[in-house]
């Protein structure tokens, strides 16, 4: 993955307090479905060792001038479509870093990971979500309640969807070596 202003890598155990402080954010935890809250440096070594276990979640750690400021990636869900999410630090806010990460990651999913169908969801109490996803042109399904680990219940969600164009298939096509 690649973009303007962001580089993107695999999380390792030393990125451990860093993941803590951002996603140890109330106001970023509890807009996610996963993250806990209190959420310690163990709480992110865990985590980040359950990334790498090959069990099907793939994350990247976003970097901004060499200082990590967040993260992406996917699940697969049981229709083989990646269920895309992210979250950047509150103190780089505002900045377009999650509509740029989030392109480069819808841009991976179609390219070079093969998806034919991507999906993602937000809280309706989380307008910047909700702004970001339409950005990435994703086209809203309908209402649904999802849990959340933070708020230790469950919460209203939008769901959308995205499906791969002729475009992002033809440079799959463009991208892979001759068979
Ligand atoms: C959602 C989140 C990733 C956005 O990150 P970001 O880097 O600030 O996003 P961007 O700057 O790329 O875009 C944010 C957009 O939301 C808009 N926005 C921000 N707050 C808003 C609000 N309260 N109401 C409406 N729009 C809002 C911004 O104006 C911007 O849109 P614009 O470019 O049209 O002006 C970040 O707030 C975050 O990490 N939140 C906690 C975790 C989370 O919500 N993850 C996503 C789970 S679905």
């Amino acid at each position: 993955m690649r973009s303007r202003r962001l580089s993107y890598r695999a999380l390792t155990q030393t990125d451990a307090a860093a993941v803590a402080a951002i996603s140890g954010d109330w106001d970023v935890a509890r807009m996610t479905a996963r993250i806990p809250y209190p959420y310690s440096v163990r709480d992110a070594e865990s985590w980040i060792a359950s990334v790498g276990d090959g069990t099907g979640e793939f994350v990247r750690g976003i970097e901004h001038d060499s200082v990590l400021i967040g993260a992406c990636g996917y699940v697969v869900d049981a229709d083989g479509a990646a269920e895309i999410g992210y979250w950047i630090a509150r103190s780089r806010w505002g900045q377009g870093f999650a509509t740029e990460a989030g392109r480069a990651l819808v841009g991976h999913c179609f390219r070079s990971a093969g998806f034919r169908r991507l999906t993602c969801c937000h809280f309706t109490d989380n307008p910047a979500s909700k702004r970001v996803i339409e950005k990435l042109g994703f086209r809203l399904i309908g209402p649904a309640a999802g849990w959340s680990d933070a708020r230790q219940h469950e919460a209203p969600i939008l769901r959308y969807e995205q499906w791969r164009t002729w475009a992002y298939y033809l440079s799959l096509r463009t991208a892979r070596p001759a068979a």
